[in-house]
């Protein structure tokens, strides 16, 4: 999601919602008009299975159908000029060969497939509705999931050979609708509450849910497979050469409940951390699965008192760091005429420390300033003295007990794979700090203005460049609250103390952070993101990313130095040709890597201009300098979500399959120099 790109549906399982609605005139009108217009089709309605079934298509469905189409008014939304590149592709039928490259895949690049997920709404996305309930809306995040995927693969002499493919993430949903080949899912997250409500309840009295499955997000593997996951739902597992869905993943039967977008491989281990997210209680329960992705170890109720919508999670060798935000979804507040969806900055901020297998009374809570904050570049345990800049831009902080852990970065990782029961016998664990670094705004961007204000106006406005030659934010200037900047939480565990900071200036909003994965857990030097560009976002009401930035954590930002301001870090960026935007942005290692950034930054990016879309692979240790390759894709690649880099052995049996499908593939990438 924007910081942006969050699916912000809800998921509702399968049982029909309990919960205590309020009275209020209000609602007590709602209630009114509610009833009088069901009640023809009311017994209808109680005989409907509440499940997800494709092969339904009875008389009671039909009559709801009919109940639905003279009620709710369909109405397109659509797109302005400069949002054509948010515009739905057609899937592929085949897979297709690419050509056309600017530059030279590194001989050293791994093979593998960069696979990025993103909404590509059909069925209904992108559209309005308007009903004696009021007017409900879709927003852009609600489109179906598509998988846009890049192959590459060595040939026996070297050469490269790269496919393009993209495909629609399956889900039981789309089935249906596909089924049905029409309007199905009400949209049901922002406009009037009634009709925001009726929505919600339509969709679950016909389809057993309260909104598709989006699946449009994220895209991960974990034992050895590969998933698409969205908020909203479980993952499905996709066949990673074909782009087959192949089926729900809940850990065989164990995980029964949404899956978030962002789950995190612990250190050492392996064991993948989840959280799902439900609008009935338990709002947010926390998961742990082994390594090889077959069993559940670990599942526990956080016990919030409200539904925080956590996209994100973060993970240190012994604790999991969650956040307790103030962006809600609230079903109680929509039928009080409130939305379903709200960022309320004094309703609270905290985030938790707890122990990999702890529970919801062993979690460390510690306040912290008001915040929304969707993604996080890493967390890691740090030692209680901190150094302020040390020499040669090398770290931040010394355990006083194992500098070798935090001096040499690529050697955690190896002793904690292969001496892991002696690493947590080595004092240097005993680390009070917990540090989390992640891409902070002080309002969400979802799910946008509140009832009555012009939807494109608000984008607008909220999404131009700051005018702050400070470098900081104007906290009393609304305009300037969804302005993501990367930010430090500092979590002393034995004092319960807090230290917070900035990272960066004002320049540039930052969002869909990534690092090294190799380094998720433990205390890593860089970390890139996407870099927005305001005055393009503010123009189309839409935001876009025109650049990228590399941080460097231990490293003191010379500009803020000369400005005597402490705290900000130094940061390159590497920006695109005019008018042309990213996302899925990701980081390649290279193999045999020594340092932490050896490697690749890889990125989709669309020109407006030309309407061209390429995949550009840009050295990470060599960020500012022009993309080592510049490979022109055949077909238009809408914006998008995440994306992953997945290394695979495609040379031997993956260009065999090549080859029947493209029996002149010569194995030879065109070279436009
Ligand atoms: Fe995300």
């Amino acid at each position: 999601m924007t910081s942006s790109g969050l699916p912000v549906l809800v998921h509702c399982s399968a049982k029909r919602p309990s919960i205590s609605i309020p009275s209020s005139p209000k609602f007590d009108d709602f209630k009114g008009r509610l009833s009088s217009a069901f009640k023809p089709f009311l017994k209808e309605i109680q005989q409907l299975p509440m499940r997800m079934d494709v092969a339904v298509k009875d008389t009671s469905l039909k009559l709801v159908d009919a109940f639905v189409d003279s009620v709710f008014q369909i109405v397109d939304q659509p797109l302005i000029p400069s949002q054509s590149n948010f515009a739905p592709v057609d899937e592929l039928k085949e897979a297709v060969q690419v050509t056309n490259m600017q530059g030279e895949i590194p001989d050293d690049f791994p093979e593998g497939v960069y696979i990025r997920n993103g909404p590509n709404p059909i069925f209904g996305a992108l559209t309005s509705t308007s009903s004696m309930f009021g007017r409900t809306g879709s927003v852009w995040v609600e489109g179906e999931g598509m998988l846009h995927a890049l192959y590459f693969c060595r040939g026996h002499d070297g050469s490269w050979t790269v496919v393009y493919k993209n495909r629609y993430v399956e889900t039981e949903t789309l089935k249906l609708e596909k089924h049905r080949s029409r309007h199905s899912f009400l949209p049901a997250t922002e406009g009037d509450s009634p009709a925001v409500l009726s929505a919600y309840l339509l969709n679950l009295m016909r389809f057993g849910k309260a909104n598709k499955q989006l699946n449009n997000t994220n895209v991960f593997e974990h034992g050895g497979k590969m998933y698409s996951v969205a908020e909203n739902d479980k993952p499905q597992e996709i066949n990673i050469l074909t782009l087959q869905t192949l089926d729900d993943w809940d850990v065989n039967g164990a995980w029964n409940r949404p899956f978030s977008s962002h789950p995190k491989k612990a250190p050492g281990t392996g064991e993948l951390v989840i959280v799902g997210v439900d609008v009935m209680k338990p709002f947010v329960v926390l998961g742990v699965i082994s390594a090889d992705g077959k069993k559940l170890l670990h599942q526990v109720d956080l016990k919030l008192n409200r539904c925080s919508l956590l996209h994100d999670v973060g993970v240190t060798p012994r604790y999991n760091v969650v956040m307790d935000l103030p962006i809600t979804i609230d079903l109680k507040r929509l039928v009080r005429g409130g939305s379903l969806f709200k960022y309320e900055s004094d309703g609270g901020s905290r985030i938790g420390v707890m122990p990999r297998y702890g529970d919801a009374d062993s979690i460390q809570w510690f306040k912290v300033k008001p915040n929304c904050t969707y993604h996080l570049f890493n967390c890691f345990e740090d030692g209680d003295e901190v150094k302020s800049w040390p020499d040669h831009g090398q770290i931040s902080s010394i355990c006083h007990n194992c500098s070798v852990l935090l001096h040499t970065p690529l050697e955690p990782a190896r002793i904690l794979s292969s001496l892991t029961d002696i690493h947590w016998e080595c004092s240097c664990f005993n680390l009070e700090q917990v540090v989390m670094w992640g891409c902070r705004a002080l309002e969400s961007i979802i799910p946008g203005p509140e009832k009555g204000e012009n939807k494109f106006d608000w984008f607008s406005r909220k999404l131009r460049p700051i005018k702050s030659s400070e470098g900081s934010i104007d906290e009393e200037s609304e305009d300037q609250l969804i302005f993501p900047r990367p930010y430090e939480w500092r979590l002393n565990r034995k004092t319960g103390d807090v230290k917070e900071r900035n990272l960066a200036g004002t320049e540039f909003a930052m969002d869909f952070p990534f690092i090294n994965e190799a380094f998720i857990g433990l205390q890593n030097k860089y970390g890139f993101s996407q870099v927005r560009d305001s005055v393009a976002s503010s123009a189309s009401g839409m935001a876009k990313y025109g650049g990228l930035a590399k941080l460097y954590f231990g490293e003191q930002s010379p500009e803020s130095y000369l400005r005597e301001e402490q705290g900000l870090i130094k940061v390159e960026y590497h920006m695109f040709e005019k008018n042309t935007f990213c996302s899925g942005s990701a980081f390649v290692p290279k193999d045999e890597g020594v340092d932490e950034d050896d490697g690749w930054v890889i990125t989709f990016v669309h020109n407006e201009d030309t309407n061209t879309s390429q995949v550009l692979i840009i050295d990470a240790k060599s960020f500012t300098s022009k993309p080592v390759a510049k490979i022109t894709l055949p077909f238009r690649v809408p914006y998008g979500f995440h994306g992953a880099f997945m290394q695979l052995v495609l040379a031997i049996w993956f260009l065999d399959s090549l080859q029947a499908m493209f029996p002149a593939l010569s194995h030879v990438v065109v070279i436009e120099l």
